[in-house]
């Protein structure tokens, strides 16, 4: 599926910071709602051009699109749907045709269900791996094969350091997303940095309350409040421009994960 905008010239970035030939692009996947949308406008607002992939939410995008825009960078929409096979590499090739050269890719596109084992079945368990792990592995595989240089932050969770028999096939798959993120940093130094940001309680889930994130949140030491969609953004910024770090893992969960299988209920 491809569809959106092109309606920026497709030309190299002028800067230079880590693309193959100085550009300064990122795909975000996921980039046109929540978490991911207020990394596309981070991204924009440090100097970076976005290219915005989503899956249905593309009038949203076109509107992130006008954020980036607004800030003075340019922006591209790429759609698709990363469990589809043979749509990560689409995704790429496209946002590599559309900005010129991509410097960055941002994993944040996800899948996320409260399946407990007695409530999982095999298509829960696949659809998760699918979207939340096997997409950021082959998007990382493609732009590392089509790219001299870059970078790839993932997007993870809080909870891979502990155990939540609540959410088993979202956890497996952020916890293999994290394992994923070492072994490539590993795989694709010298050239590529790769690191993961691993958020907490952030946002509820679509569809619920900001009262639903207080009532499922638990022991947060800093506080809800200290954990923002910037927080989260300026996370994978600093990434982004830390050059002597690859395969660390930012925790952006106001110390949750300290806790580990302590965090409760409040
Ligand atoms: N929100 C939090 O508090 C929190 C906490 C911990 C970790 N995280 C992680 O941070 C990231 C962003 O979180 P979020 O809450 O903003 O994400 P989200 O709302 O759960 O999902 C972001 C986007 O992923 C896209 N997506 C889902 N299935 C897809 C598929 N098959 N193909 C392509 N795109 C697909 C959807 O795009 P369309 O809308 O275009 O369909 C969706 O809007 C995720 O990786 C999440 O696991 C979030």
């Amino acid at each position: 599926m491809e569809a959106g905008r092109q309606q920026n010239p497709c030309v190299r970035g002028e800067e230079g910071n880590g693309g193959p030939s100085g550009g300064r692009a990122v795909l975000v996947t996921g980039g046109a709602v929540r978490l991911g949308r207020t990394i596309c406008e981070s991204l924009a607002a440090e100097g970076w051009d976005v290219v915005i992939h989503y899956r249905s939410s593309v009038e949203a995008a076109r509107e992130v699109a006008r954020c980036v825009e607004q800030r003075g960078r340019r922006a591209w929409l790429v759609g698709g749907d990363l469990a589809e096979p043979g749509a990560c590499e689409r995704v790429i090739r496209k946002a590599q045709e559309a900005s010129g050269g991509l410097a960055g890719l941002v994993n944040s596109a996800a899948v996320f269900s409260k399946e407990s084992l007695w409530t999982l079945d095999a298509a829960d368990c696949e659809r998760a791996w699918r979207v939340n792990c096997l997409a950021p592995v082959l998007l990382t595989q493609a732009f590392a094969r089509t790219t001299e240089r870059g970078q790839v932050v993932n997007l993870l969770d809080r909870r891979i350091t502990s155990d939540d028999p609540a959410c088993i096939p979202y956890l497996l798959s952020k916890k293999a997303l994290a394992a994923f993120t070492r072994s490539a940093a590993l795989a694709l130094a010298p050239r590529f940095r790769v690191n993961g940001v691993a958020p907490g309680p952030i946002l509820p889930p679509p569809g619920m309350g900001p009262e639903a994130l207080h009532d499922r949140a638990g022991n947060v030491p800093l506080g809800v409040a200290a954990c923002t969609a910037e927080a989260v953004a300026e996370g994978v910024l600093y990434l982004l421009r830390a050059e002597a770090v690859t395969g660390q893992i930012l925790f952006i969960d106001g110390g949750q994960h300290v806790l580990g299988n302590g965090v409760t209920a409040r």
